[in-house]
């Protein structure tokens, strides 16, 4: 798929001519900071060249239509303004409508006519790179520009798309996906203190080494749900932890702090769920300080004590993504390697010195496939820049 034959198939459906708008939102990773956004901590994802591109008219009457490139045999979805509200049939295309619907909801903006919308994407479905979050803020961009909504700035779309992934399609996610989405920066992660929504850019320029995304293809069932279970476990810990101390978010307290009051926490898993969301939010400040020295082998070291975090004390990997993880800490030539986004299966990301990628990909490829049957599918990554009208490539 290419500019030209997304140009095609929008026209075939909707008609040629009119002021036909080109735009694009990246997938994201996160290098370090799991499942710190909800504890009030800190993430440093970055956005991706891969993501999803968008073309969009607007309508003189009052539908909206919405087309992906990406689901075959698809038709498009047509919707009344009059009538925004949540439907299984619409599939996909809850996630664009739940901005629309965010947009009025936390902002009281309306649309004053429909418009438009076909899609295509290149980030894997449910690989954990945020295709999701990549669509929410594409449509806040399109629904941006299209209807002069000039008041809004990227970190507003990120909330209504977050808030739109909260109430209208019901994951309770944080804020880091849409956040890195919206205000990606080429060459950069994004320290984000997700309590404060402070935030600053981090060059990554490794001359010797790459990002490199390991897709598991495996998607365990009830992700949301267990997203949800383990929001809910933190959130009976800090209640405790709050009858002693005067904190608002797990992420103000230090691994110190935390050891001399876990204590407070009565039941020993939403102990050890607390803990990891201290601990990962130390080791990301931890991270970020090593990066910024020149410090990239600790870098790699906290990213590996991350994994274990997540694995043993917030109970998020699955036995393929440990497979994947430990297979690639074999591999000389890998800085740090760890399960990334939400879990329960999806992508690793491994940073890896130029010279050992081939290596990499092979060996790590062999002995997934030998103990689970399933072929890894590897992207070495480009880190680009956030959500915005372009000139799409030919
Ligand atoms: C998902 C959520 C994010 C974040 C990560 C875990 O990607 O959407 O808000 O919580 O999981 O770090």
């Amino acid at each position: 798929m290419n500019r030209e034959d997304l140009r095609h198939k929008f026209e075939g459906l909707f008609g040629a001519g009119g002021d036909i708008r080109e735009y694009f939102s990246p997938g994201r990773v996160n290098l370090i900071g799991e499942h710190t956004d909800y504890n009030g901590g800190h993430v440093f994802p970055c956005a991706l060249t891969i993501g999803t591109y968008g073309l969009a008219r607007k309508r003189e009457d009052t539908k909206i239509h919405f087309f992906s490139v990406n689901i075959q045999g698809g038709q498009p979805v047509e919707i009344d303004l009059s009538d925004i509200s949540y439907k299984e049939a619409y599939g996909w295309a809850n996630y664009p409508l739940g901005v629309i619907w965010a947009l009025d909801k936390v902002k009281g903006l309306t649309l004053n006519a429909g418009f438009d919308m076909a899609i295509y994407g290149d980030i894997p479905n449910g690989s954990g790179l945020s295709s999701s979050a990549s669509l929410e803020v594409l449509t806040g961009v399109i629904v941006r520009d299209l209807y002069g909504f000039d008041s809004l700035s990227n970190i507003d779309l990120a909330l209504v798309g977050q808030y739109s992934e909260n109430h209208f399609n019901g994951c309770n996610c944080g804020i880091m996906d849409q956040f890195a989405v919206a205000m990606g920066r080429k060459d950069a992660a994004i320290f984000l203190d997700c309590a404060a929504l402070s935030y600053d850019y981090a060059p990554i320029l490794l001359p010797d080494a790459k990002i490199l995304i390991t897709n598991s293809k495996v998607k365990h069932s009830l992700v949301d749900s267990a997203y949800n279970d383990r929001r809910n476990e933190c959130a009976r810990a800090l209640e405790e932890l709050q009858t002693e101390l005067d904190i608002e978010s797990l992420g103000e307290l230090s691994e110190e702090e935390f050891a001399s009051n876990a204590d407070l926490i009565q039941d020993p898993v939403c102990r050890r769920r607390a803990k990891h969301a201290v601990y990962e939010n130390q080791r990301t400040i931890r991270a970020v300080e090593a990066l910024k020295a020149g410090r990239i082998e600790e870098f790699g070291q906290l990213m590996n004590a991350s994994h274990v975090s997540l694995r043993d004390d917030y109970e998020v990997s699955c036995s393929e993504v440990d497979i994947l993880v430990e297979e690639a800490w074999q591999v000389p030539g890998v800085i740090g390697s760890r399960i990334t986004g939400g879990g329960f299966g999806g992508c690793t990301v491994s940073l890896v010195k130029n010279d050992a990628i081939d290596t990499f990909i092979e060996q790590v490829g062999a002995a997934y496939r030998e103990k689970t049957g399933i072929n890894a599918e590897f992207y070495v990554v480009e880190i680009g820049d956030g959500a915005r009208r372009v000139a799409l490539p030919n």
